[in-house]
């Protein structure tokens, strides 16, 4: 008998064979294109920690949707940089604030042609920028936080969201943005709920595009410990439970052990989310020489899907949507 008998290197001989034996396949509508509108500029403001990336007027926001659709991006995630901030982020749930703005011209323009998800969050919108209000001994108020969720959620969705995405990591806060939604007649409006999200370090360059950097302390009384993997599973499983319709994990490359647990603990869609610094860490090697960039972003996202994420929100949605059209043999 001829040793080895097994010999998986036959099924990687062409690029025929590799296709036929690949597990995992990365799409362009698995990936979700996050987008900055910010209030108050008349150009766009380029971001500088993230090539290729830019704060948007209501006007070029239009065009990177346009982009994004024509490309095949599965949808986009918006966030909003208001002028006013104040110490409860009133303008997050202003009915003419910029991300409800946004949503009400995409809605106009597009229809029912791509999904919009609205990031549902206080930190953009609150002097302080804290994902919350604030209690009398300066810490995060998570019962009158989740009460302004509700509120943001459905004024989200009076502005033609699809899906409310709340950020802020506050205990109960799918459940107060269902009933918010339920109450208010948007029944039909879903929630994608940042489950698993860590206080990590990635989302610096985030903070400078979205201006939301705490003036003090940090996220970590209610941002997930890095070390920890069970909790998230704990929490995942608390959100479907209150009635998030998908769930995701943030960050994506440091947390791909989370992304398969929380996708073997679940049924629901599971996204993870490659952050800003993920994307800055990329594209800096690139620039440096380190490795080709398009194929080391391809190689990322497709080790996303391969840890069990059903889509990819990436800042490289448009781009790499672009490229994977036009691979034929990847990874
Ligand atoms: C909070 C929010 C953050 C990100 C998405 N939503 C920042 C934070 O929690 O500090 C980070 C995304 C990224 O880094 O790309 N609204």
């Amino acid at each position: 008998m001829a040793f080895p008998t097994d010999r998986p290197r036959r099924l990687r001989r062409t690029a025929g064979l590799r296709a036929l034996a690949r597990e995992t396949r990365l799409l362009p509508g698995d990936l979700i294109y996050p987008a900055f509108v910010r209030e108050g500029i008349d150009v766009p403001v380029p971001i500088a920690s993230m090539p290729h990336q830019q704060q948007e007027t209501l006007e070029s926001l239009t065009a990177a949707v346009d982009d994004a659709v024509a490309a095949g991006c599965a949808a986009v995630i918006l966030f909003g940089i208001p002028v006013a901030k104040d110490a409860h982020g009133s303008q997050a749930w202003a009915e003419d604030g910029v991300v409800q703005r946004a949503l009400r011209s995409l809605r106009r323009r597009f229809g029912d042609e791509t999904v919009l998800i609205a990031d549902c969050c206080l930190d953009e919108y609150t002097d302080h920028g804290h994902c919350g209000v604030l209690g009398d001994d300066g810490s995060v108020d998570n019962d009158a936080t989740i009460e302004l969720y509700g509120r943001i959620a459905t004024s989200q969705a009076a502005a033609g969201a699809d899906i409310i995405a709340p950020s802020g990591m506050m205990d109960g806060q799918v459940g107060a943005i269902r009933r918010a939604l339920d109450a208010n007649g948007f029944q039909h409006t879903a929630v994608l709920s940042y489950s698993a999200k860590y206080a990590s370090v990635m989302y610096g360059p985030f903070r400078e595009a979205a201006d939301c950097a705490p003036q003090s302390g940090d996220r970590r009384s209610y941002q997930m410990d890095v070390a920890n993997q069970r909790e998230a599973v704990r929490r995942t499983v608390l959100d479907v439970q209150e009635g998030a319709d998908m769930v995701m994990v943030k960050p994506a490359l440091t947390a791909l052990d989370v992304v398969a647990r929380v996708r073997d603990a679940t049924d629901v869609p599971v996204a993870a989310y490659c952050v800003s610094g993920e994307y800055a860490m990329l594209h800096a090697a690139a620039a440096a020489g380190a490795f080709d960039e398009r194929a080391a972003v391809l190689e990322a996202l497709t080790a996303i899907r391969r840890a069990g994420a059903d889509l990819v929100i990436t800042y490289d949605a448009r781009r790499a949507a672009r490229w994977l059209r036009e691979e034929d043999d990847r990874v």
